[in-house]
């Protein structure tokens, strides 16, 4: 959800005054997506590094988290949406943590739409903390056994990974589970990006061939006919 910041400078509005707007903007893109069938969505709230912007920011946003809970929990319960928060929770205050627990707890029976918010979360922090509940359980380290305790264990991989804010990076979001996922970059700071920002971007997936590691023939041997128009 990158561009909060720019979005709010250009209003001449102080960076926090974005990250609310962000708020707004995630609310209508989990109505958006519930709406298209869309069965997950994970977001990227705050980063293992966002801890080194300046103190105000950082707090500022952890009231934004408290506040949002308080505020809209129970409306997205109503909506069926059943809230996960992804990361570590340990320096993190008993404020946060109690509001991200209760949220969880309400929220767990939830089927329409599952809504994985990372929050001092970095996909490095999450295969070393995969890694390492192995070791402590003295089981062997394999593909299979790593995905069992990643903390997204309980979703399918990723098919579309959406960066707003004209980045072209990950900036250590699901490395492990972005392996197949497609990649979009749009340019929309995350405020601006609204149901057309995410139709387009659904519309370039529907269009892109995934081959999983195969050739073109192997996942869709019709997919050149003899006259070599793509059908
Ligand atoms: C990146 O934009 C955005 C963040 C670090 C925070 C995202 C947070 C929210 C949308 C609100 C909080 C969400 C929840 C669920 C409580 P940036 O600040 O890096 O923007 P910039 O690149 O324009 O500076």
């Amino acid at each position: 959800m990158d561009g909060n910041g720019r979005w709010a400078t250009k209003r001449h509005l102080p960076r926090i005054a974005g990250h609310k707007q962000g708020v707004e903007s995630l609310k209508r893109l989990v109505r958006a997506s519930v709406q298209r069938g869309v069965s997950v969505v994970t977001v990227f709230a705050f980063s293992s590094e966002n801890w080194s912007r300046p103190a105000d920011e950082v707090s500022g946003l952890m009231d934004i988290l408290v506040f949002a809970l308080g505020r809209e929990v129970s409306q997205l319960h109503q909506e069926g949406v059943q809230l996960r928060f992804i990361g570590s929770r340990e320096a993190l205050s008993e404020k946060v943590r109690s509001g991200l627990h209760g949220a969880e707890v309400l929220t767990a029976t939830n089927t329409r739409i599952v809504l994985n918010v990372c929050f001092n979360y970095g996909g490095r922090w999450d295969v070393a903390q995969a890694a390492a509940r192995l070791a402590a359980l003295q089981e062997p380290i394999t593909e299979a056994s790593l995905t069992r305790v990643l903390s997204l264990a309980h979703c399918p991989d990723p098919d579309l990974i959406i960066r707003t804010g004209g980045e072209k990076r990950l900036s250590n979001f699901l490395l492990w589970q972005a392996a197949y996922a497609e990649l979009y970059f749009s340019e929309a700071l995350w405020p601006d990006f609204d149901e057309v920002a995410l139709d387009e971007a659904l519309q370039e997936y529907a269009h892109r061939q995934r081959r999983f590691g195969k050739t073109p023939d192997q996942v869709s041997p019709s997919h050149q006919s003899a006259d070599g128009a793509d059908h």
